[in-house]
């Protein structure tokens, strides 16, 4: 056995005799004289071989890297002038004595400290050897510590970790399931779950009172950043807690995990409502840390020729929004350009904009090509309006509200990271008052959380006019992504079947699919709600990576496929015949 880690060698250990069993990071031959740099998961040390010790040398100028060893060996001082302050173990060296090499290594597909070269899918094609690297180690490591102080935090505050199962029926949270045949139930299927949303709830009507879980949920939808199709929830439910308590408990939990692992403390999180987030930054997920805000300026534009704004600036469904830049004139036409071709992703038809020269001389001041479709006195409203000074640049979006906010939403984005904009490193807020249902092209309704989540109103009310109704919803924001989100739930069996016929879910329907949910809150279900994180976004915020797959072990590409196992794959002819499971195309 190991008497050390080689990443936890100091100066403490000076003269002791130790054991090490590690990978063969690096080998340097140095005048005759053997080095070793010898990793593990705690890091590396440096490990020489003298050429007197005949027998060690001699297998030390054999291993490659990568091979697996063990050493014994005696720790000393480096000598004056070799000591290395980057390395935690930069003060020490092993003197080697004994050497066992207990696997030896092919050449590894890329270098380790190497990796950027080579592409994102060599590395998850290789992803045991990718996860060597300490960088990797150290997310893993770190990820590990937020689930245990997460499930400390929770434990202490008399929560239960309840399991729920996999294989299940849809929970519908808005993205397709993924589906497992049933060999005993010919032509049924369970459904993967896509969170433990309706079993925690029927927790709650079995009195368990305060419940979490780090629950796998599954989303067949489409890929980004961050997301996963397998990923992780701290998923929560309480009974008899109002949104203000549960709020506040989960709070509490983001701001020691940032407090107790990283030093930094965010304080009070501010509340915004959804409306206001989408009129300042077209999101409900605003990015605090950019300054700018979006303006609406519809009011202004209104009785004038160019249809393009006139056209939404008199459409109720309509928007017309303009963002100042400060000291954006100096943007090059190639970058409003870029810029443009940007909104088009959102589905934006073109990206006016004004470059502010000089304020003080009216429209000559204005370098644009749309002054002269506002005139001089719209143009100089527009400019006092957003506060624009020599040297800003304000863009506009015209058209549905949904493309605008959406559009000059990301912008304000975008141009904040290019521009440096960022006024602080981490902006967490409550995202709160969110509409009950969002309506669909075809003028249906959708749930904007899930059909679970309790109106501010009474079923009455909520029947009269579902669009105006607000939820008790609310999500946690950070930096400009959504970390979490939950509500309270309905209660009162009478409301859920009200939230059902608005969503167009009949009885029979709602009894097939829902019927043991209807069938608990007949039998004393008590107040309650809950929410979840996400552990990936909020491990990826935390760690400051861009991209989700880099905070998990093995993560699945941008195609939902595992390239490490080759997942999905086919099955064979017999397997499908058990399942009762005809291909229409036979691979
Ligand atoms: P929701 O669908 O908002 O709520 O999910 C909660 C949180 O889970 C994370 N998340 C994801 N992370 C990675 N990849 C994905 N595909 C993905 N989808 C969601 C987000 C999100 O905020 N049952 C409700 C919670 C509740 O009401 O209690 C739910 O699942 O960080
Ligand atoms: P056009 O009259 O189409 O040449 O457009 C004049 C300017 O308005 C150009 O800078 C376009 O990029 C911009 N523009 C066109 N459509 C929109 C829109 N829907 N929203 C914002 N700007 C637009």
């Amino acid at each position: 056995m190991r008497s050390h880690y080689c990443g936890d060698l100091r100066k403490e250990q000076i003269g002791e005799e130790i054991t090490l069993m590690g990978w063969v990071h690096r080998r340097r031959d140095h005048g005759g004289v053997i080095f070793l740099d010898v990793r593990d998961r705690q890091g590396i040390a440096q490990v020489v071989f003298d050429p007197e010790r005949e027998e060690s040398f001699a297998v030390a100028n054999s291993v490659r890297s990568e091979y697996v060893i063990e050493i014994k060996g005696l720790v000393r001082h480096r000598p004056e002038g070799t000591v290395n302050s980057d390395m935690p173990t930069g003060d020490i060296e092993v003197v080697g004595l004994e050497l066992t090499i207990l696997n030896k290594a092919e050449t590894p597909p890329f270098p380790l400290d190497d990796h950027q070269k080579v592409g994102e899918d060599v590395r998850l094609r290789n992803r045991f050897i990718d996860l060597r690297r300490p960088e990797m180690q150290e997310k893993l490591r770190f990820r590990s510590k937020v689930t245990s102080e997460i499930r400390s935090y929770l434990d202490g505050n008399g929560f239960l970790d309840i399991e729920t199962p996999i294989l299940t029926r849809a929970t519908p949270e808005g993205a397709r399931d993924y589906l497992v045949p049933s060999r005993t139930h010919e032509g049924s299927f369970f459904a993967l779950p896509q969170s433990p949303q309706l079993f925690k709830q029927l927790l709650m009507v079995s009195g368990f009172d305060r419940y979490y879980q780090v629950a796998k949920c599954f989303r067949d939808e489409d890929l980004r950043a961050d997301r996963q199709p397998e990923f992780t929830q701290i998923d929560i439910e309480t009974s008899f807690m109002n949104e203000v308590e549960i709020m506040d408990i989960a709070e509490t939990m983001i701001r020691k995990l940032f407090s107790e692992l990283m030093g930094v403390e965010l304080g009070k999180f501010p509340q915004m409502p959804y409306s206001e987030a989408m009129k300042r930054f077209g999101s409900d997920k605003p990015d605090l840390r950019i300054p700018m805000e979006l303006v609406d300026v519809a009011d202004l534009l209104a009785n004038i020729e160019f249809k393009v704004f006139a056209g939404p600036a008199n459409d109720p469904k309509g928007r017309v929004a303009a963002l100042n830049v400060p000291g954006g004139a100096s943007l090059t036409r190639k970058q409003i350009d870029e810029y443009t071709k940007f909104v088009g992703i959102y589905g934006a038809k073109g990206l006016a904009y004004i470059k502010v020269n000089d304020v003080a001389k009216g429209a000559e001041g204005l370098q644009s090509p749309i002054v002269k479709f506002l005139g001089e006195e719209v143009a100089m409203q527009i400019v006092a309006r957003l506060e624009a000074k020599d040297g800003d640049l304000i863009f506009f979006g015209a058209d549905s509200e949904k493309i605008v906010s959406e559009a000059i939403g990301a912008l304000r984005i975008k141009v904040g990271q290019d521009l440096n904009m960022l006024v602080c490193e981490w902006a967490p807020l409550w995202v709160v008052d969110f509409p009950m249902f969002e309506a669909n092209s075809d003028g249906s309704l959708s749930a904007l959380h899930h059909p679970f989540t309790a109106p501010s109103c009474t079923p009455e009310e909520l029947e009269s006019d579902p669009t105006t109704a607000l939820s008790r919803a609310y999500d946690m924001v950070l930096n400009g992504t959504e970390l979490g989100g939950g509500s309270i739930r309905i209660h009162a069996q009478d409301m859920q079947r009200s939230v059902f016929r608005i969503l167009g879910i009949g009885d029979e329907e709602a009894e097939e699919k829902f019927g043991f949910l209807l069938n608990a809150l007949k039998y004393g279900a008590p107040p309650h709600g809950g929410l979840a994180f996400g552990l990936d976004r909020l491990i990826m915020l935390m760690t400051g990576t861009d991209s989700i797959r880099e905070v998990i072990a093995f993560p699945k590409t941008q195609s939902a496929a595992c390239l490490l196992t080759n997942a999905p794959g086919e099955v064979s002819a017999a397997q499908l015949r058990e399942l009762n499971i005809k291909l229409r195309r036979t691979p």
